[in-house]
């Protein structure tokens, strides 16, 4: 191998840049030319990429986003978009991949690296957490503070007007982000879509912490939650059901994607990303990367990357007994 590439791809996440920067300097260490492709497939397609070096990496550990920029390319999902792609890494004597991003990006690579037979390293990074093989993904632990902290600003509030706050977190269809933020954040519940708790047991719940003396209460929705309601609805369905409570709805958003990368999200992505290389300069290919137990592992890149990655379900038990 001569030449490694690189790219983020999906939804951004913090600690990309760190990825990046562990990627090139490595290569650099190991005398291995890198390019890094902009705007994840989509850049491969359309030759869209830059020779870095270890000077070009400079000062990017700190930064949230990443300098490649990401994409979702719908074009890579179809045979000529990868064709093209396949045919502009020759063009550019690109020998191996590194991909940097999500279940998304990986499920584009194994089929990429099927049909060319291209050697690609997966290396995890979503702020979601909801890949399998890694117990954490670069950008949650990041994310689940800038979650914490805001929870923390609107229970200001909360409690100075003596209210009820829904506040909307990330994770599409994993209830991660939602779960720890929730413990961490002190939530009187926490819905979210892996688990369908019911809208009577909320009620309930909310009744109870009035009773028990609570003026103000917080609960974390997960943006995919099982309620089969929205967060303004649920706002609406309790405020129906219980008019005492003056309720308020707060959405997060894109804001938990952003921000400097917290010290164990940049420690992950050098681990994790330095790994990415060596398995490549040793003929290594079609793996992930990941976290297990704080050792740096691999596992098959052909898997299902839900499977068996749960989240933990005690965290709600812990829940339930410390809103009390
Ligand atoms: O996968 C990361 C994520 O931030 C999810 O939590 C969220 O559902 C989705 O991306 C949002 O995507 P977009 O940035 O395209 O709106």
């Amino acid at each position: 191998i001569k030449t490694i590439g690189v790219m983020t791809s999906g939804g951004d996440s913090p600690g990309m840049n760190a990825a990046i920067r562990a990627v090139v300097r490595a290569c650099a260490y190991y005398g291995i030319r890198c390019v890094g492709f902009y705007r994840g497939y989509q850049g491969m397609i359309e030759g869209d990429y830059t020779e870095m070096t270890a000077r070009s990496v400079q000062n990017i550990i700190s930064k949230g986003g990443t300098i490649l920029k990401s994409a979702r390319s719908e074009e890579f999902r179809t045979k000529k978009g990868r064709e093209k792609a396949a045919a502009q890494l020759k063009e550019i004597e690109v020998d191996a991949m590194v991909l940097i991003g999500g279940d998304g990006t990986f499920t584009g690579g194994r089929i990429f690296s099927k049909e060319y037979e291209i050697p690609v390293i997966g290396v995890p990074g979503t702020i979601d957490n909801d890949i399998a093989g890694t117990n954490f993904t670069i950008g949650y632990d990041t994310a689940l503070n800038t979650v914490v902290d805001a929870i923390d600003k609107i229970r200001d509030t909360a409690s100075s007007h003596n209210r009820l706050f829904f506040v909307e977190v990330m994770g599409r269809d994993a209830g991660f982000i939602a779960l720890n933020s929730g413990v961490g954040a002190g939530a009187e519940e926490i819905l979210i879509p892996e688990e369908d708790l019911g809208l009577e047991r909320l009620l309930e719940s909310l009744k109870r912490s009035k009773r028990s003396g609570k003026s103000s209460s917080i609960v974390v929705v997960s943006e995919g939650d099982k309620t089969g309601k929205n967060v303004y609805e649920l706002a609406d369905y309790v405020t129906e059901h219980l008019p005492d409570y003056d309720v308020r709805v707060t959405v997060l958003g894109h804001m938990q994607r952003g921000g400097k990368p917290s010290c164990f999200d940049r420690t992950l992505a050098s681990r994790l990303c330095v790994k990415a290389v060596e398995l490549l300069l040793d003929g290594k290919e079609n793996l992930m990367v990941g976290l297990v137990n704080n050792q740096v592992t691999t596992s098959e890149f052909d898997k299902d990357f839900k499977e068996g990655h749960g989240i933990n379900k005690e965290l709600l038990r812990i829940s339930d007994i410390l809103s009390v």
